[in-house]
């Protein structure tokens, strides 16, 4: 399949770039790097050994969409692009309305319009809100808490009422959970600007010494040590899962929703210490108060990725804070180092 991924060369759209290369599959990739490096998509040629066909651009911006859809025969869409931060999206909630929700439905008329009914979107479990109870299903009532989630939200309800409407058009909802790790060469990995708001990059970042210590957000919540609980999964294992799910629903009509995590549970201490003990580097924390907003324990039930897509997640912790590493001690400042 020829696929347009939108957003393809930040962190999740680099790794799954080169599974769909690997799988076989052609790309071509929009971004305005708004929040990643062009140095990203000439790693992921160096790994793949080929020319990434790239466009900059705004992937709500139809004439551009529209120019990319008479330049290449495409089969079908991923969206990644879009803004992710959540303290940002309280601050400047119009930008995360527009950037997330209004482009998305530019997207989706223009692939339309163009005849391309198949499209992947990236959600988030942000989508679940403080969850009634874990591990999380597909069904669970839905409540984000932040401007954040409730674009991704609004964009899944929008893709579920397009496909409603259309009788064609495939509408695949993708929820990931915690993405972390990095591929296997060390190349490209998470780049985070500015401080890290989300606790894997910032312990990579205290192990190479770029920041002195990690605040661990509460450790009074009611799990094993106190900690705030999480389900990690690699990226490569969430960049697998796209592919699957592209290979298994394109062009089934109708819109189709999946958790894709691993169902394990870990905490920030026990992430700290795997960090420690792969790194062979000390990770220095103090326990600080809780981060406002911030849930006890998240995980995901994601059985119905496994009977309908035949994906699980393959990587255990050992492997996601190896490759971390791998990544964070070869590149400290990210794409900027070593070019
Ligand atoms: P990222 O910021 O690394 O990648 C997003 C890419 O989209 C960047 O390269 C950025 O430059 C680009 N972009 C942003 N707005 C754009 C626009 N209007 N037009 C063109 N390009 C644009 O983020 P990521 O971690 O790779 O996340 C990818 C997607 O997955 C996002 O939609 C994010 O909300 C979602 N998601 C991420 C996580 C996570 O923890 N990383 C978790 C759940 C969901
Ligand atoms: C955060 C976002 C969520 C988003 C997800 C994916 C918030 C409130 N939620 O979720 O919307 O979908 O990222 O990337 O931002 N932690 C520390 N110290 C740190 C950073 C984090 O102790 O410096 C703790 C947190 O309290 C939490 C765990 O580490 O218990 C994971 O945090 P983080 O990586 O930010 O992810 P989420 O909170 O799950």
């Amino acid at each position: 399949m020829h696929i347009l991924v939108t957003g393809g060369a930040g962190y999740i759209g680099t790794h799954t770039c080169i599974a769909l290369i690997e799988a076989g599959h052609s790309v071509v990739v929009l971004d305005n790097f708004s929040n990643s490096h062009p140095e990203a998509l000439k790693r992921v040629e160096q790994i793949c050994q080929r020319p990434v066909p790239f466009y900059e651009g705004d992937a709500g911006d139809a004439d551009t969409l529209k120019y990319i859809f008479s330049q290449h025969h495409i089969d079908g869409v991923i969206h990644f692009a879009g803004s992710k931060a959540v303290g940002e999206s309280v601050e400047k909630p119009m930008l995360y309305y527009r950037n997330n929700v209004t482009a998305s439905q530019t997207l989706i008329e223009t692939m339309n319009d163009a005849g391309v009914h198949t499209l992947v979107f990236s959600s988030s479990a942000t989508v679940y809100g403080d969850p009634q109870s874990v591990p999380i299903f597909e069904d669970f009532p839905l409540g984000p808490t932040n401007p954040y989630g409730r674009s991704k939200l609004m964009v899944e309800q929008i893709i579920q009422d397009f496909c409603q409407a259309s009788g064609a058009f495939s509408g695949i909802i993708l929820r990931y959970f915690n993405p972390v790790g990095a591929h296997d060469s060390g190349k490209i990995g998470e780049d985070p600007n500015g401080i890290p708001n989300n606790l894997m990059p910032f312990i990579a970042q205290v192990a190479v010494g770029k920041r002195e210590t990690l605040s661990v957000f509460g450790s009074d919540y009611p799990t094993a040590d106190g900690t705030g609980v999480r389900d990690y999964i690699h990226v490569c294992d969430l960049a697998d899962g796209h592919v699957k799910a592209l290979e298994t629903l394109h062009g089934q009509p109708g819109s189709h929703i999946f958790n894709l995590g691993t169902g394990n549970g870990i905490s920030v201490l026990e992430m700290v210490n795997a960090y420690a003990s792969a790194s062979e580097q000390p990770v220095p924390y103090q326990l600080v108060a809780r981060r406002p907003g911030d849930v006890a324990c998240c995980y995901a039930n994601s059985d119905h990725a496994k009977k309908v897509l035949g994906w699980e997640a393959k990587h255990d912790l050992h492997s996601m804070v190896s490759s971390s590493w791998h990544w964070q001690s070869g590149n400290p400042d990210g794409y900027q180092s070593g070019k």
